[in-house]
């Protein structure tokens, strides 16, 4: 285990903010999780946990021990003639890994192709996409428990997966994931109740032609974050009553809208963004991207202070229209790496 300083993190985050950490240390095995935290407590620093860096908000400087989740490797746990379960290590990259799964005849991933980050982050914010979630798919989380100091594995329902939650998110900082199993599919059930996605993989659907079909709807709505670096979605979508969802829907008959079990209402923020003019608009280095209002883009070299300045303006913006409160999605660090809560604009 080698511990680096003032480690330059401005690659390791798909926003590209200049972000320098104090101590940094790669991973490739688990038995050296224990090893960095004691090197963290002797060193009185707080422990940061990085993976794939595509939901994050990374200060300029932190005092923190960065933990790079890199461990690779995958294998069978067991299969039968329906299921296959599947263990992978936490730094395999999530989209090399969905386009493997659906290659070797193993479905139900098909519909998270192409985002962005590796394995060990999907379960914290149970990443989504085109009605389905990760957390369907997962059997079991191996983490390390830093409350309780030992190695544990959670069930999926141990996790309480939710709409871009879990646990994980939960109780932010606690657990370190260094490996997952899913349990997918030897028959293909695909997943079309997108609209969108039904009509382009047409009549005879195949699990490869979902797969190509995700691939490049995301290539065509979505920036790459090579080229155009953004951190995902960068706000949830507000899940809002049945009131206020009246009062939107009796100035805003179109607005998209999706009915939650517990009468309430899911709305777009993308076009919520959109109404507001936000849509290809930009302050300074940083704006809203020009083909989905809900993807935030660092055109150049946007300090954080930069990101938050225009993400609390669109808040107030969409507070003002509205009157729906707007969350960001990605996580905030703060300057001794812990995770901080966003400040509401309004
Ligand atoms: N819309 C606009 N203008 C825009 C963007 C969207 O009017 O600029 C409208 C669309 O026409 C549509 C509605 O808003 O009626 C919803 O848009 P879309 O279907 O593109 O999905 P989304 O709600 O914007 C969510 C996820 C995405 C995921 C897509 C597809 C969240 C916060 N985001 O986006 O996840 O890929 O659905 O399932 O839930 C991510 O988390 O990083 C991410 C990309």
């Amino acid at each position: 285990m080698s511990v680096q300083h003032d480690f330059d993190l401005t690659v390791f985050n798909t926003l590209a903010l200049k972000s320098q950490c104090s101590d940094y240390v790669a991973l490739t095995d688990h038995n050296d999780i224990e090893p960095a935290i004691r090197y963290a407590k002797a060193h009185g620093l707080n422990v940061f946990v990085l993976s794939g860096g595509s939901n994050l908000l990374l200060p300029e400087k932190f005092r923190a021990l960065t933990i790079h989740m890199l461990m690779q490797g995958k294998e069978i746990l067991s299969e039968n003639a329906d299921e296959v379960v599947i263990k992978v290590q936490a730094g395999e990259i999530w989209h090399d890994f969905v386009c493997e799964c659906c290659a070797k005849g193993y479905h139900g991933l098909e519909n998270l192709a192409l985002i962005p980050g590796r394995v060990g982050a999907a379960p914290v914010q149970n990443i989504g996409a085109y009605g389905v979630e990760a957390g369907e798919f997962i059997e079991t989380v191996w983490a390390y428990d830093l409350k309780q100091e030992q190695h544990i594995q959670l069930t999926a329902e141990q996790c309480h997966f939710g709409y871009r939650d879990s646990i994980f998110k939960q109780q932010a900082g606690r657990y370190i994931i260094y490996a997952l199993s899913f349990k997918l599919l030897k028959h293909a059930q695909l997943r079309l109740n997108y609209a969108d996605v039904a009509q382009r993989v047409g009549e005879d659907a195949t699990a490869e032609k979902l797969l190509q079909t995700i691939i490049s709807i995301r290539q065509q709505k979505l920036p790459q974050p090579e080229q155009f670096p953004n951190a995902g979605s960068f706000f949830k979508n507000p899940v809002i009553t049945a009131q206020q969802f009246s009062d939107l829907a009796e100035h805003y008959p179109n607005a998209p809208h999706y009915q939650q079990h517990n009468g309430m209402q899911k709305v777009a923020a993308g076009w919520l963004i959109d109404q507001a003019g936000w849509k290809g608009k930009r302050l300074g280095d940083v704006g809203m991207f020009e083909r989905q209002a809900l993807v935030l883009v660092n055109y150049g070299q946007a300090s954080l202070q930069d990101v938050q300045r225009t993400y609390e303006q669109i808040q107030t913006d969409i507070y003002q229209k509205f009157a729906i409160r707007l969350e960001p999605e990605p996580v905030l660090l703060n300057q001794f790496g812990e995770i901080s809560p966003h400040i509401s604009a309004c």
